[in-house]
């Protein structure tokens, strides 16, 4: 680990500068939590609604409970995923910055296992500071970056500080769990899924977001989206839909486990067989499909398992995010 880049990166937040940092999930776009103007600052270079809230990144549970109460299951669920790829939901404390929770009374907490990120944070907070706001380091609406690289491709000349921490192991955003009330839910389906929170809280499952829970943009239906239009099939369409995709004069890019017979290797990227790589490699492997500047991305329908629940999930927001972009050739940048 450079040691002088996580001391610069310390010191650059709590003078009030932005910094890209890696986590385990994703890079995250990261401002003093306890700096307004820091803060303020995210949402205007990610160009992030007012109203989204953004997680505060703590080095571990007791500086996590600093910010907000934890009843019985929020700690139960801290001591057995934290550090690690969690998002807990749960009530801010009075007197606590309130910049990061956009008019919410509760705050997003989570203590990232990357061992550069908890090296940033232990140093933050040696250095006074009270947590670091993150949200995905992404410009509103994209597709979350893995890799420094893809911050410098969002950003270019815009981009912040970059502290580097190499590929994002998970690859998916963090699971998000609204603890704030009595009945736990998720509100963000990631690597720790709801089944295993189940079983550490001793419950038979979680619920879901429903009506009365805070719309989180995590959750819009177009969300993590390429510019290229995306299309989700099954495995077994894939060669009938090419056929017809290329007969109409449109060119292709095909993501799936299998190149289909006759389709030309340089437009396909294997789709990785299990989850854990499939998550790990899943956005750096759309950004690249992207690059290729095709009229179309055709995607390989993962299994339905819960195993697959966060990349389906994440999928079937991309192809939704893909169709709201009107021409994708004219949105490009
Ligand atoms: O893995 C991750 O969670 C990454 C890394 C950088 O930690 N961060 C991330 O942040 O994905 P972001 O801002 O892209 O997504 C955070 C989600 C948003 O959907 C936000 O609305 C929700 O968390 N959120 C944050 N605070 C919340 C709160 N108090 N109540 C409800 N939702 C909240
Ligand atoms: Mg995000």
């Amino acid at each position: 680990m450079n040691t002088e880049a996580v001391a610069a990166a310390a010191q650059a937040l709590r003078a009030g500068k932005l910094v890209a940092i890696p986590t385990e999930t994703v890079y995250g776009l990261a401002a003093d939590a306890g700096n307004a103007e820091a803060v303020a600052a995210v949402y205007a270079l990610k160009q992030r609604p007012a109203d989204h809230p953004l997680i505060v990144h703590v080095s571990d549970l007791a500086q996590a409970r600093r910010w907000a109460d934890f009843n019985e299951q929020a700690l139960a669920l801290a001591h057995a995923f934290w550090p690690g790829p969690l998002t807990l939901i749960a009530r801010l404390r009075a007197g606590m910055p309130d910049s990061a929770c956009a008019g919410h009374a509760t705050v997003g907490l989570r203590v990232p296992s990357h061992p550069v990120a908890q090296a940033l944070l232990r140093q933050f907070e040696a250095l006074g500071g009270l947590g670091v706001a993150a949200p995905s380091a992404n410009r509103f609406g994209r597709i979350s970056p893995t890799r420094a690289a893809h911050v410098l491709d969002d950003y270019g000349g815009e981009a912040p500080l970059i502290l580097e921490g190499g590929e994002s192991e998970v690859g998916l955003e963090s699971t998000i769990c609204d603890v704030s009330g009595e009945h736990p839910a998720v509100l963000r389906p990631g690597a720790i899924t709801g089944a295993a929170m189940a079983a550490v809280l001793g419950l038979p499952a979680l619920g879901g977001a429903d009506a009365d829970r805070p719309v989180v943009p995590g959750s819009l239906a177009a969300h993590y989206a390429p510019l290229t239009r995306l299309e989700l099939l099954p495995a077994a369409q894939l060669p009938d839909r090419l056929q017809a995709v290329q007969a109409a004069g449109q060119r292709a890019a095909v993501y799936a486990r299998q190149c289909p017979a006759g389709h030309h290797a340089s437009h396909w990227i294997a789709m990785a067989g299990q989850p854990e790589a499939l998550s790990r490699h899943l956005y750096d492997d759309l950004r690249r499909l992207d690059a290729m500047h095709v009229d179309v991305l055709l995607v390989e329908q993962p299994p339905a398992d819960a195993a697959y629940s966060a990349i389906n999930d994440r999928l079937g927001r991309a192809r939704t995010g893909s169709m709201a972009i009107p021409d994708s050739s004219s949105a490009r940048p």
